[in-house]
C-alpha cells in the first residue's frame, strides 16, 4: 500500500509505432486507474535492447511513448510514469532475481522460444533472463496487481513463483502481484486477417491502425478491411472481421455490440466501414494534437521525466535495500 492505495504496476516498450490495439487494449484504459490505484508505468526500455535497437531511433521512440502516455491521459501528478532505465534499481533487483529463477523455468516461457526463433542471430542472455527483469520491475514496486496481456501472463506467472521463493526463505519480503482483471481492454484484431491481434510488427501495414495515422489513412484502412460475404453487421463467432470492427466501434463510442447491430440494421458493410472510420478518427485526432502540443513543450516534459524518476527510484530502493540486506550483502558504510 502506497497513500492508502493496492499499488499497480505495468509498463510498455518503445519499439514500433503503437497501434490502435494498444491504445483501446492497454493505454486508454490505464488513464483512469489512478483513482483506485497508485500507478507505476514504465518505459520498459531495459527490455528492449534485448533486440537490437538503433541507437538515435530508440531514444527518440521512448521519448514519443512517455509523451503518449501523457497525451492519452495519464497525468504525471497522479502517476509515476518514468524510464526503467533511470531508475537503477531495477537492474540491481533483476540481478539478484535472477539468482532466483531456474534455467528450466526460464526455457519454458513461449515468448523466449518465440522470439529466439526471431532472432536466431542474437539469442543473448538478456533474452533468456527478460523475465526476470520483469519481475524486478513488478516487486520492487510491491505492485498488488499487473495489467498484462495474455502474452506477458506466463512472464506474471513466473514473477509470482519467484516471490513466493523469496519469501520462502526469507521472510514476507515481497507483495505476491495478481493480474489485474478489471475492465478487460478490448482485444483488437488485425483488419488483414481478424484471427490474429492487432501488432505494432504486422508485415502488412493495412493490417494495423497506427496511433499517429492520419485520418485518410485511417478511413482507407477501414474500407479495405477483411470482412465476409454475409452482409449482415452481426456480432457473431463466424464473422471475425465484423466482430472486430464491432468491438473497435463500441470502445470508441461506448455503444454495446448490441446497440452497434441495430443502428447498422438493413446496411451494407460500406456505410458501417466507414461509421467506424469516422470513430476512430474521433478519438485518435484529438490524441494527437495532445500529443504534438506536448512534444513542443520540451520543459513540461523534462520536469515529468525528473520528477517522476525521482518519485520511482524512492519507492524502488525502499525494496531494493530490504532485499540486500535479507540476502546478506553488507552494508554500505556513509
Ligand atoms: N515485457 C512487457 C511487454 O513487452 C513490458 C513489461 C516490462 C511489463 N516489464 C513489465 C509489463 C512489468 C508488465 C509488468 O509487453
Amino acid at each position: 500500500m502506497i497513500n492508502d492505495k493496492k499499488v499497480l504496476f505495468s509498463a510498455m516498450q518503445a519499439t514500433g509505432n503503437l497501434t490502435l490495439g494498444n491504445y483501446l487494449g492497454a493505454l486508454k484504459n490505464w488513464t483512469t486507474l489512478s483513482d483506485e490505484y497508485e500507478c507505476f508505468f514504465a518505459v520498459a526500455d531495459l527490455h528492449s535492447i534485448t533486440v537490437r535497437q538503433d541507437p538515435a531511433e530508440f531514444r527518440k521512440n521512448a521519448r514519443k511513448l512517455l509523451t503518449l502516455f501523457i497525451a492519452a491521459g495519464i497525468d504525471p501528478e497522479k502517476n509515476c510514469i518514468y524510464y526503467q532505465s533511470q531508475v537503477s534499481a531495477h537492474a540491481e533487483l533483476a540481478w539478484i532475481l535472477n539468482c532466483f529463477t531456474y534455467m528450466g523455468e526460464l526455457s519454458r516461457m513461449t515468448q523466449f522460444k518465440d522470439k529466439s526463433a526471431k532472432h536466431a542471430d542474437n539469442i543473448n542472455a538478456g533474452l533468456f533472463t527478460y523475465p526476470a527483469l520483469m519481475a524486478a520491475d513488478i516487486l520492487l514496486y510491491q505492485a498488488d496487481v499487473v495489467p498484462v496481456g495474455k502474452d506477458q501472463m506466463q512472464h506474471l506467472e513466473l514473477t509470482r513463483d519467484i516471490a513466493e521463493r523469496f519469501n520462502a526463505i526469507y521472510g514476507d519480503v515481497f507483495t505476491i502481484p495478481e493480474a489485474y482483471l478489471g475492465k478487460a481492454g478490448a482485444k483488437i484484431m488485425s483488419l488483414q486477417d481478424p484471427t490474429k491481434k492487432m501488432s505494432k510488427s504486422d508485415e502488412n501495414a493495412n493490417g494495423s491502425i497506427y496511433l499517429m495515422d492520419d485520418p485518410d489513412t485511417i478511413r482507407r484502412k477501414f474500407k479495405r478491411a477483411v470482412t465476409d460475404s454475409e452482409g449482415a453487421v452481426r456480432y457473431s463467432e463466424s464473422q471475425p472481421g465484423i466482430m472486430n470492427l464491432i468491438d473497435i466501434y463500441s470502445t470508441c463510442t461506448g455503444k454495446t455490440a448490441e446497440e452497434v447491430e441495430k443502428e447498422f440494421e438493413g446496411q451494407g458493410y460500406g456505410v458501417f466501414k466507414e461509421a467506424v472510420g469516422d470513430a476512430v478518427v474521433a478519438v485518435l485526432e484529438p490524441l494527437q494534437k495532445r500529443f504534438e502540443e506536448l512534444s513542443k513543450n520540451k520543459e513540461y516534459i523534462d520536469n515529468c521525466i525528473k520528477n517522476n524518476a525521482e518519485k520511482a527510484a524512492y519507492t524502488a530502493t525502499k525494496t531494493l535495500r530490504k532485499v540486500q540486506k535479507k540476502v546478506g550483502f553488507s552494508e554500505k558504510i556513509r
